[in-house]
């Protein structure tokens, strides 16, 4: 059983840096649930929202640390929706997802839980390009 005395400082930088971008993404889709226009957009970005904060729990059992969500980029998003609109906004959810995959990828072998993380972030990927109009 690993615990966290095994895990390298360098690792857990990596996966605090995670933690603290799934709880915000919380907020970011959360958000986006909210002011969207497009008829499956709330269904989906809630649906994306509470995957994002099952990864940070995910993240949050390798770490033992609780962090807060920060709400600047659910703003910033927020505001980019309303300023260059919906397919915009969906154009850099989907590169997001897909990045975010990246900088998993390295980890799961070690944390093998990621594994789930990355199955979801590609699953997400999909879901919003679903929302492309
Ligand atoms: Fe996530
Ligand atoms: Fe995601």
């Amino acid at each position: 059983m690993r615990t966290q005395t095994d895990m390298t400082k360098e690792q857990k930088i990596k996966l605090l840096k995670l933690q603290q971008g799934e709880l915000n993404a919380v907020l970011i889709y959360q958000r986006l649930a909210k002011i969207t226009k497009h008829k499956k957009g709330k269904e989906v970005f809630s649906k994306i929202a509470a995957d994002e904060g099952k990864h940070a729990a995910i993240l949050r059992s390798y770490t033992n640390e609780i962090l807060k969500p920060k709400g600047t980029k659910a703003k910033l998003v927020g505001f980019l929706y309303q300023l260059l609109g919906h397919n915009f906004v969906i154009g850099l959810l989907e590169k997001g997802e897909l990045k975010s995959i990246d900088y998993y990828k390295p980890l799961k072998d070690v944390f093998p839980k990621i594994q789930q993380i990355i199955d979801d972030e590609l699953r997400h990927a999909e879901m919003a390009k679903s929302l492309l109009k």
